[in-house]
């Protein structure tokens, strides 16, 4: 699976060299998207297998964990930038603030409502609400961008690229 574009475009705000968190990874499109521009990238996901072929590389960290157990949450700290795509546990949001140094980077995209039209997910617990990304963090980060809509898939999509204050 390609990455996102929306991933890719605001990619170019996290230099070479940037320690990147890559939540719920799946197959790791973006671990290695991050990889290949010189990042060192810390995959998590409660399934690692789709990134079993990263383990030994040394710019990449691969933690199995469960995001939604409360040890999950304790979060390593001190990114550069985290990415998170087709994934949503809301209890974690708040989370991430924390875990980018200051001037780090935060590039979130997932389903929102009006998805179920199309597919999967359809259970509004996994689908952001309008403007969701946004108002969580827009006092806590300085928004780059944001967008919410129908995408080409089609679904409909909610994404933002935010920077953590100096
Ligand atoms: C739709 S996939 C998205 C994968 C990747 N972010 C992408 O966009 O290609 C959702 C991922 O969330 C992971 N996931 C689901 N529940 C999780 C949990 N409780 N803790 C950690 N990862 C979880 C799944 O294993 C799966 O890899």
């Amino acid at each position: 699976m390609k990455p996102s574009p929306w991933v890719v475009k605001y990619a170019d705000n996290v230099p070479a060299k940037s320690k990147v968190l890559d939540l719920a990874c799946g197959m790791g499109r973006h671990t290695r998207l991050f990889i290949e521009r010189g990042c060192h990238v810390t995959a998590v996901d409660i399934d690692t297998k789709g990134v079993q072929d990263l383990m030994g590389n040394p710019d990449c960290r691969i933690i199995e964990t469960d995001l939604e157990q409360s040890e999950g949450w304790i979060l390593p700290l001190g990114f550069d930038c985290i990415v998170v795509t087709n994934y949503l546990y809301r209890p974690m949001l708040k989370h991430l603030v924390k875990a980018l140094v200051p001037g780090g980077i935060l590039i979130y995209q997932t389903f929102m409502l009006g998805n179920e039209k199309f597919g999967k997910p359809s259970n509004p617990e996994f689908l952001l609400t309008a403007d969701e990304l946004k108002e969580t963090y827009e006092h806590k980060l300085e928004v780059i961008a944001f967008s919410q809509g129908l995408s080409s898939t089609p679904s409909m999509t909610q994404q933002i690229c935010a920077r953590r204050s100096l």
